[in-house]
C-alpha cells in the first residue's frame, strides 16, 4: 500500500513534467527529452531488430510502453519492420496518448492510457520510459521499475526488451537515471530469468536489455 502511495506521487511530477514539455517542444524527439531525432530512432531501431530476432512469428505483437506521441509507429510505417510488426502503445500520461490519437486518426485504437499492454501481445518494448525521473534515491526508483516491468511481464507472452542509460554506479544526476549494467542483469534474471545486454549502437551509455521466457 505504502508504496503505491508513493508511486503515485512519482508519476505526478513525471507526468507534468512531460506534459509541459510537449506542450513547448511540440510532437518531436526533443518534446520528449531526447537531444535530438537520430538519438531517438537508433533506440528504435535497436529494440526492433532484437525484437524480431528473438520472435518464433513471422509477425509480432508488440506493445510500446511509454510510446510519447507514437514516435515508434511513425518509424515502423516507414522501414520494412511494417512487414513484421504490429504495433501497439500505451503511455501513463494523457497528452501524450491524445498527441498519438491526433497524429494517427485511422488507428486511435493503437493507443491507450497505460503502463501495459491492454491486451497480451509478444513482447513489451520500452525506450526511454524509465530515464526521467525525480528522486534521489536510485534504490526506490529500481524498485518502481521493476514493479512496472512485471507488469508487462504478465502481458508478454515471449517477453520485454527495454533501454536504460547505464554507468559504472547506479545513480540519478540531474533527474536522469543511470543503471548499473551488471546489477541490472543480475536483478532481472533473479526475478524473470535469462537477461542479455548490448550497449545500443551508436548511443554512448545506452544500454539494451532483452529478457526472454524460455
Ligand atoms: C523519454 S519519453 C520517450 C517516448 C517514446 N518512447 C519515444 O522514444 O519517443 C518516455 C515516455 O514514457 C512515459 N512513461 C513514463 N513512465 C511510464 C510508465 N510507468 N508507464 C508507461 N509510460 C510511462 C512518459 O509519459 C513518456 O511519454
Amino acid at each position: 500500500m505504502f508504496h503505491h502511495i508513493s508511486y503515485s506521487a512519482l508519476e505526478y511530477s513525471i507526468n507534468r513534467a512531460y506534459k509541459s514539455r510537449l506542450k513547448q517542444c511540440g510532437q518531436n524527439a526533443e518534446g520528449v527529452f531526447w537531444r535530438n531525432k537520430s538519438t531517438q530512432i537508433a533506440r528504435f531501431e535497436t529494440l526492433l531488430s532484437i525484437t524480431n530476432e528473438a520472435s518464433p512469428n513471422p509477425k509480432t505483437i508488440i506493445a510500446d510502453v511509454g510510446c510519447g506521441y507514437g514516435a515508434m509507429l511513425n518509424f515502423i510505417e516507414q522501414s520494412a519492420y511494417s512487414k513484421t510488426i504490429l504495433y501497439n502503445g500505451v503511455d501513463i500520461n494523457r497528452s501524450m496518448i491524445k498527441a498519438c490519437w491526433n497524429n494517427f486518426p485511422e488507428k486511435t485504437h493503437l493507443f491507450k492510457v497505460g503502463r501495459k499492454a491492454s491486451r497480451e501481445v509478444d513482447f513489451s518494448l520500452f525506450s526511454g520510459t524509465f530515464n526521467l525521473c525525480f528522486l534521489n534515491n536510485h534504490q526506490t526508483w529500481e524498485r518502481y521499475i521493476f514493479s512496472n516491468l512485471k507488469q508487462s511481464w504478465l502481458k508478454s507472452k515471449f517477453g520485454i526488451v527495454l533501454n536504460l542509460l547505464c554507468e559504472k554506479k547506479a545513480n540519478i544526476k540531474n533527474q536522469i537515471y543511470y543503471a548499473n549494467r551488471r546489477q541490472f542483469i543480475s536483478r532481472a534474471t533473479e526475478i524473470f530469468g535469462p537477461t542479455y545486454a548490448i550497449s545500443t549502437p551508436r548511443i554512448s551509455g545506452d544500454v539494451t536489455f532483452i529478457i526472454t521466457k524460455t
